[in-house]
């Protein structure tokens, strides 16, 4: 079955968050101030199990949905998370990714990739300590982030990783993290500062553009533009001429994609957004825990996808929208 939403866009990835909680506090996602020891995490008995989300992904399979990325949080410290990946990768999907702070990587690695993994991507925005380190709210360092790739590309798995750019932060990281992980075959993307959540303090002048990155790189290592992988992509994608690979621009601030958006991001509580940026979700987890069956589930999910008009970032070029209280990152994962 194919849904299309209000802007003709069909409902093709799934994005699901397994927990809220992380052991890192990047500024630009979870501040430090923001998520202390007070702030109110999800209980456990709100949190879907492995078998509720599995039953959730497998009704969007059987309504278009072809790619699967498990997100967070820190997805490494749900203990269940071999066993949701098991149960995914039974079902009829093109591809099952996990976007991950890397920390815990190295020693989980070999069991993501048993539990039928297909990809890995790794968040790290520095190669120095002090940088990454001031980041990441002093969580963790560079060392241990770059074995958990090393041990993720051993166990078979594909990497990219992705960089936040931030003004007069972490800029001047971009040259030793490309030159770091060219002819190493994992995808570096760099990726535009956005106004996630309520508490970053995002300000338009702390955006680095990919027009100004890809003067940065392609000054140092000549680039020509590759053609998407598949429509939609949300990376755009450059190779070096020199056969040092690849790198790619996730421009969602300065070159909007939601023209082309089949996103659709399910929190570890079981609540349906239809935009990184929703102001609210469409609860799910009381129609799995109150003997739904399975086709009253899909047509519940395809009429919510049906109304979608979602397009966040195309209208925050016209001021059009400018909705006060959005979802926290950390809450869908991105
Ligand atoms: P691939 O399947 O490997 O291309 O992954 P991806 O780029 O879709 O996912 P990833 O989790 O690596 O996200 C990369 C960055 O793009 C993150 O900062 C996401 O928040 C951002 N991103 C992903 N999807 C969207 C989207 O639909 N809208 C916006 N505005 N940003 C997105
Ligand atoms: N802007 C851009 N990317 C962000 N991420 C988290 N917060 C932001 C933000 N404010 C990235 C993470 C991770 C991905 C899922 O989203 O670094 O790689
Ligand atoms: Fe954690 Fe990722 Fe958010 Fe950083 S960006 S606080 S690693 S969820
Ligand atoms: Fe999709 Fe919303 Fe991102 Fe636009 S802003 S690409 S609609 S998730």
């Amino acid at each position: 079955m194919t849904v299309y939403d209000q802007h003709s866009r069909h409902l093709r990835d799934l994005r699901i968050s397994v927990t809220d909680r992380c052991n890192f506090r990047c500024r630009y996602c979870m501040p430090a101030e923001i998520f202390d020891q007070d702030y109110a995490f999800l209980p456990k008995d709100h949190m879907l199990t492995a078998e509720e989300i599995s039953r959730l992904a497998r009704i969007f399979v059987s309504l278009g949905v072809r790619k699967l990325r498990i997100t967070g949080g820190e997805p490494l410290l749900r203990k269940d998370l071999p066993e949701i990946i098991t149960r995914l990768a039974s079902l009829d999907v093109e591809d099952i990714s996990l976007t991950t702070n890397g920390s815990l990587l190295a020693r989980n690695a070999d069991k993501l990739k048993e539990a039928g993994l297909h990809r890995i991507t790794v968040s790290l925005d520095a190669l120095d300590d002090d940088t990454f380190m001031y980041m990441n709210g002093g969580r963790g360092r560079v060392l241990p982030v770059l074995e958990g790739i090393d041990a993720a590309a051993a166990a078979g798995l594909s990497v990219k990783v992705n960089m936040v750019v931030q003004k007069g932060v972490n800029d001047s990281a971009v040259l030793p993290m490309v030159e770091y992980f060219r002819n190493k075959g994992h995808i570096l993307r760099m990726v535009e500062y956005m106004d996630v959540g309520n508490s970053n303090g995002w300000n338009r002048e702390h955006v680095v553009s990919t027009k100004e990155l890809l003067q940065q790189i392609g000054e140092r290592w000549p680039l020509e533009p590759v053609e998407p992988n598949y429509i939609g992509e949300v990376a755009t994608r450059y190779r070096f001429l020199d056969g040092g690979g690849e790198v790619g621009f996730i421009s969602s601030v300065t070159q909007a994609f939601c023209s082309s958006c089949t996103r659709a991001r399910l929190s570890a509580d079981g609540t349906l957004y239809t935009c990184l940026f929703a102001s609210e979700g469409h609860p799910l987890r009381h129609l799995l825990r109150s003997g739904n069956s399975d086709e009253e589930m899909e047509g519940s999910i395809s009429s919510i996808w049906a109304n979608r008009h979602d397009r966040y970032s195309l209208e925050r070029e016209t001021g059009q929208n400018s909705s006060s209280t959005k979802v926290e990152m950390s809450h869908i994962g991105g």
